[in-house]
């Protein structure tokens, strides 16, 4: 038998998961940790690359990893850890950061987006942020690396400083790939279909978080904004109506088609009350699994302590040829 491909993918635990993070990434996860050797890391030190509360860090990074078991990463198929538990990725970030060059990550757009054209005043950190993902993914040798498509630039970058760091210093790295779902890949806001549903864009109808309670769902798909006309259609000229029936396809598992048909002759309305109880179906089995796990954080802690133990040991291997391979002395 041939050994499983590796896959690798991060989430940040910033905020609070919200549907888009799920659909475009964390439920596929779950269906591709019996196929893949699986290694899903929640990136803390990502989380301090804009202005950070201590406290709130600390007790989102743990809640992050509970929503993630809720969610069904299995942690006895899947390697589940926090990056900062595993120091093998800061040490990476620097020898890439060494390889990586100014007018590349310049071009990084969430750098452009995030640093709101104050580009002299933000972090460090929010500009070198991508040469730190290339290390999270370059450490474990990973060839597929499941997101969404606002981190598809992210991982053409890594691929950039893999080649180089190759053809300059010796064959160490895997070249990675983005697995960027066919649906689901970038869901919007519902308050606003033109920008993606987001964890920092702090409008409480605009992101359908995956604890929010059915009623607080229910409302929030009530409030969507949708496009002028009345039928249920999904077309370029009408993005709000197309976000709502993408979703509903994705967790419905039938196509886009099949969905409108389920509407022909109905309004908007219809769909926002059938939309709410397919999100609530599929949402209130994680809620309820993520209260249960919030009620013992220390086991959930425990967990993640495994998966950097594991985690730790591939990203040494690596290392090990990181340093043979930059001409750094190993220890005596
Ligand atoms: P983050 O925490 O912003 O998002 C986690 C995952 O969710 C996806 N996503 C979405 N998918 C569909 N629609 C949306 N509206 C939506 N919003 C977010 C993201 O594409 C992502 O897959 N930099 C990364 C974390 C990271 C990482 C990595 C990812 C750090 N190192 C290495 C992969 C590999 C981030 O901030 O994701």
């Amino acid at each position: 038998m041939t050994e499983a491909q590796r896959i690798f993918s991060g989430i940040q635990p910033t905020g609070y998961i919200h549907l888009g993070n799920y659909l475009g990434a964390v439920r596929r996860w779950v269906d591709q940790q019996s196929e893949f050797d699986s290694f899903f890391c929640i990136v803390d030190l990502h989380a301090m690359t804009l202005p950070w509360d201590p406290k709130e860090l600390q007790e989102r990074s743990v809640a992050t990893g509970a929503m993630l078991l809720a969610c069904g990463i299995d942690p006895t198929q899947a390697t589940l850890y926090l990056q900062s538990h595993v120091p093998a990725h800061s040490e990476l970030a620097w020898v890439l950061s060494c390889i990586a060059r100014m007018g590349e990550l310049r071009r990084m757009v969430q750098f452009k987006e995030k640093s709101k054209g104050e580009t002299e005043s933000v972090g460090v950190g929010l500009f070198t942020y991508p040469v730190l993902q290339a290390a999270d993914v370059l450490l474990y040798r990973a060839h597929g690396v499941p997101v969404g498509e606002d981190q598809r630039q992210h991982v053409e970058l890594m691929r950039d400083i893999a080649t180089r760091f190759n053809s300059q210093l010796g064959e160490v790295f895997v070249l990675p790939e983005a697995w960027i779902p066919a649906a689901g890949a970038r869901i919007m806001s519902l308050d606003d279909p033109s920008s993606k549903m987001s964890k920092s864009a702090n409008r409480p109808n605009s992101a359908i978080l995956l604890e929010d309670k059915p009623e607080v769902i229910a409302k929030k798909i009530r409030s969507a904004v949708t496009d002028s006309g009345r039928e249920v259609t999904a077309s370029p000229d009408k993005p709000a109506v197309t976000n709502l029936l993408t979703i509903y396809s994705v967790l419905a598992g039938e196509s886009i088609a099949a969905v409108q048909e389920r509407f022909v002759g109905k309004g908007y309305g219809d769909l926002k009350v059938a939309l709410a109880d397919v999100v609530v179906a599929a949402l209130s089995p994680l809620r309820e699994r993520y209260e249960e796990l919030m009620a013992d954080p220390a086991e959930t802690a425990r967990l993640l302590a495994i998966g950097a133990a594991r985690a730790s040991e591939v990203a040494a291997t690596t290392m090990a040829d990181v340093r043979r391979a930059a001409g750094l002395v190993p220890p005596a």
